[in-house]
């Protein structure tokens, strides 16, 4: 029987390998496979109900009815599931965030996360966590390694059903913490779905993209083997070539604020006087600290010291997408 009305929630991701740029923008097929940890304390919660009496999706965001060009992306996310799935009934979405968004935060993969599980669930679909993975990704590509626990892989596979994120480490095999650093809470200018679509023009892309299996093996064996000094070099490096691209694309992004470089260098800093913590930035100007639970306490104490930083939101590994 279906039902009328399906709750879910998931946790953003911070990729410690990034995916920027794709082979295909309409089903978000990635040029690279990616790697990243669930945030346990960060989540989306997304009720969605169906509504046969409205002509079109409804998105009430935060307690904020959307009409622009949020709700025309979860419109056209919702109508590429329909097809898929032959359904026709429009949804009325209620999606909640216990975090600030749009700020490389991955607010989008908890978003599409959470939305794809609840919309399966009121529509009655039965898929397996790989279609599931699968169907996030036609969302937000990052939204795939929300769906399953822990430390997920998601490897770029050639079409929609070969291109979702898997598992390869539970959430307590290893105490790892993000310590975000927020220095701007406002709306990043360039969203991802745009700086994808720049991602080829920089000179530098094909070199970052030929170079990943082999930062996708050191950073899933530093994972596996637990070795904090391989990973932090491996996610600095690809951090920083993925900001390389960004900045060297036309038009070039550029995410990284005067706040931004003052943490990298602080956390390199850290490492040296033997505290365990490595940088990574997403598609904003946040840093988020990645440390082991023995270190974290230390980070957090150096970072109150740092002026700028408006907020240092931590959290340790979560579980995947579960509904409610
Ligand atoms: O899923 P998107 O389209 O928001 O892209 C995410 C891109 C990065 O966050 C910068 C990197 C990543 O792998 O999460």
């Amino acid at each position: 029987m279906e039902n009328n009305s399906a709750i879910a929630q998931a946790h953003p991701n911070i990729a410690f390998i990034k995916y920027w740029g794709n082979t295909d923008s309409t089903l978000r097929i990635p040029a690279n496979g990616s790697i990243s940890m669930n945030l346990a304390s960060l989540h989306t919660t997304t009720r969605v109900t169906k509504a046969p009496h409205l002509e079109n999706d409804q998105l009430i965001l935060n307690g904020e009815e959307k009409t622009g060009k949020e709700l025309k992306r979860v419109q056209l996310f919702l109508d590429q599931i329909r097809k898929r799935y032959h359904k026709v009934e429009y949804l009325k979405i209620k999606s909640e965030n216990n975090f600030p968004i749009s700020t490389g935060i991955a607010s989008s993969a908890s978003a599409f996360a959470a939305l794809a599980s609840a919309a399966a669930m009121v529509y009655n679909l039965k898929l397996s966590e790989p279609e599931l993975s699968s169907l996030a990704r036609l969302g937000s590509g990052s939204a795939c390694r929300s769906i399953p626990s822990g430390f997920c892989e998601w490897k770029a596979g050639q079409g929609h059903n070969e291109s979702y994120a898997f598992s390869f480490a539970p959430k307590d095999h290893w105490n790892l913490w993000d310590c975000i650093a927020v220095i701007e809470n406002k709306a990043k200018k360039v969203s991802s779905t745009s700086g994808h679509s720049f991602a080829q023009s920089s000179p530098l892309q094909n070199t970052r993209i030929a170079d990943t299996p082999r930062r996708l093996e050191i950073c899933k064996t530093a994972i596996i083997k637990k070795d904090f000094g391989k990973l932090a070099n491996i996610i600095e490096l690809d951090s920083n070539l993925m900001h390389a691209v960004m900045m060297t694309c036309d038009p070039p992004v550029m995410y990284w604020q005067p706040g931004s470089i003052s943490i990298m260098r602080k956390v390199r800093e850290m490492r040296q006087s033997g505290i365990n913590a490595a940088f990574t930035l997403d598609a904003g100007a946040n840093v988020h600290i990645i440390c082991p639970e023995d270190s974290h306490r230390k980070v957090i104490e150096t970072l109150k010291k740092l002026s700028g930083i408006q907020e240092i939101i931590t959290s340790p590994v979560g579980g995947g997408t579960k509904n409610l």
